[in-house]
C-alpha cells in the first residue's frame, strides 16, 4: 500500500496549514471493518461480545450492569460510521450511546444517545455537543422508521468547520464552527469513539416516568460496518491516511471541507420541521439572560 502521511500537529493549526489541508482533499484513511481490530471491549463483564469473525459486535444490559466498547484510535477529525440495531422491543430506561470524547476537564464531546421506550412507542435520538467541558446544547428527534427492526447508519461528520450527524446519509444537525462570535469549537482535542449501552430509568423514557422492566433483560443492541476516514492521532501527531493510488474513491473523500450544499440542506430542514422534539435554542425558559450566541447567528 503506497499511503503516506501528513504528521500535523493540530494545536498548531495555522491558517495557512488549515487551507493547506482543505486544498489536500485526497486525504483519507479509509480504515474499517473490523471489532477486534479497531476496538477494545471495557466494561461489562462479558455482556459485550465480538461475534461473526469481527463483523458483529452486541452490548447487553441487564439489572447488574451494562457494557461498553471504545476505539483503540483516537481521531482527530473524521467521518465515522456505525451501523446500528437498537434494542427491540421494550426498552424503556434503556440508553445506547454512541459518541466521540476527549479527556479531561475541558473535554470535548459529540454524542448520539438513543433513549429507549415501551413497544411501539418512539424511540428519542438525543444529540449534543461539549466544547472545552460545556454541554448544554441538546436537540432531539424522532426517527422516520423503527430503529429496532434493521441496522441504519449514524455518523459523525467531524472537521474544522462543522459538526454533522447524519442518519443514513441524512443529516439532522450542523453544529457549525462559530469561533468568530466566541463559541469554542471542538478542534483542540483528539477523541475516541465509544459506545455503551446503560440503564437510566430515572430520565430516559417520558422524563423518568417509564422505568425499565427488567423481565424482559436482557436488553442487546447490535453494531456492524464501522467505518472511519480520520485523521488518526498517536504520539502527539495526527496522520490523515491518503487515499491509494488508482483506488476506487471510498465513501469518505472529501470530509474534510464537507459543508451542507443545498439539497442536504432542505433534508436537514425536513428533519428538523417533522422530526425534532427539543432544540435548546428554542428553550427560552431554559435561557433566560438569552439564548446561547450560536443560536442566535444560524
Ligand atoms: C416514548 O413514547 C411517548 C408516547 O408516544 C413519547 O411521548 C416519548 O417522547 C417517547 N420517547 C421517550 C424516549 O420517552
Amino acid at each position: 500500500m503506497s499511503s503516506s502521511s501528513c504528521s500535523c500537529s493540530p494545536w498548531g493549526l495555522s491558517t495557512l496549514f488549515l487551507a493547506f489541508l482543505m486544498v489536500a482533499s485526497v486525504m483519507v484513511g479509509a480504515y474499517g471493518g473490523n471489532f477486534y481490530q479497531d476496538f477494545d471491549i471495557t466494561w461489562g463483564d462479558g455482556r459485550a461480545k465480538i461475534l461473526n469473525n469481527g463483523h458483529l459486535l452486541t452490548l447487553s444490559l441487564d439489572k447488574v450492569s451494562g457494557s461498553g466498547f471504545q476505539s483503540k484510535n483516537q481521531y482527530f477529525f473524521g467521518k465515522i460510521d456505525m451501523q446500528i440495531k437498537l434494542v427491540p422491543g421494550n426498552s424503556a430506561g434503556t440508553v445506547t450511546a454512541y459518541y466521540l470524547s476527549s479527556q479531561g476537564p475541558n473535554h470535548d464531546e459529540i454524542d448520539f444517545e438513543f433513549l429507549g421506550n415501551l413497544s411501539g412507542d418512539p424511540y428519542i435520538l438525543h444529540t449534543n455537543v461539549f466544547t472545552q467541558g460545556k454541554g448544554n446544547r441538546e436537540q432531539q428527534f424522532y426517527l422516520w422508521f423503527d430503529p429496532t427492526k434493521d441496522f441504519h447508519t449514524y455518523s459523525i461528520l467531524w472537521n474544522p468547520l462543522h459538526v454533522i450527524f447524519l442518519v443514513d446519509g441524512i443529516p439532522i444537525r450542523d453544529f457549525k464552527n462559530k469561533e468568530a462570535i466566541g463559541v469554542p469549537f471542538p478542534k483542540n482535542q483528539p477523541m475516541r469513539l465509544y459506545s455503551s449501552l446503560w440503564d437510566a430509568e430515572d430520565w430516559a423514557t417520558r422524563g423518568g416516568l417509564v422505568k425499565t422492566d427488567w423481565t424482559k433483560a436482557p436488553f442487546t443492541a447490535s453494531f456492524r460496518n464501522f467505518q472511519a476516514s480520520a485523521c488518526i492521532w498517536s504520539s502527539g501527531k495526527s496522520s490523515c491516511g491518503r487515499r491509494r493510488a488508482g483506488s476506487a474513491s471510498t465513501a469518505g473523500d472529501g470530509w474534510f471541507d464537507q459543508e451542507l450544499d443545498a439539497a442536504s440542506q432542505r433534508r436537514l430542514r425536513w428533519v428538523q420541521k417533522n422530526y425534532m422534539v427539543y432544540n435548546y435554542c428554542t428553550d427560552v425558559k431554559r435561557f433566560p439572560q438569552g439564548l446561547p450566541p450560536e443560536c442566535l447567528h444560524s
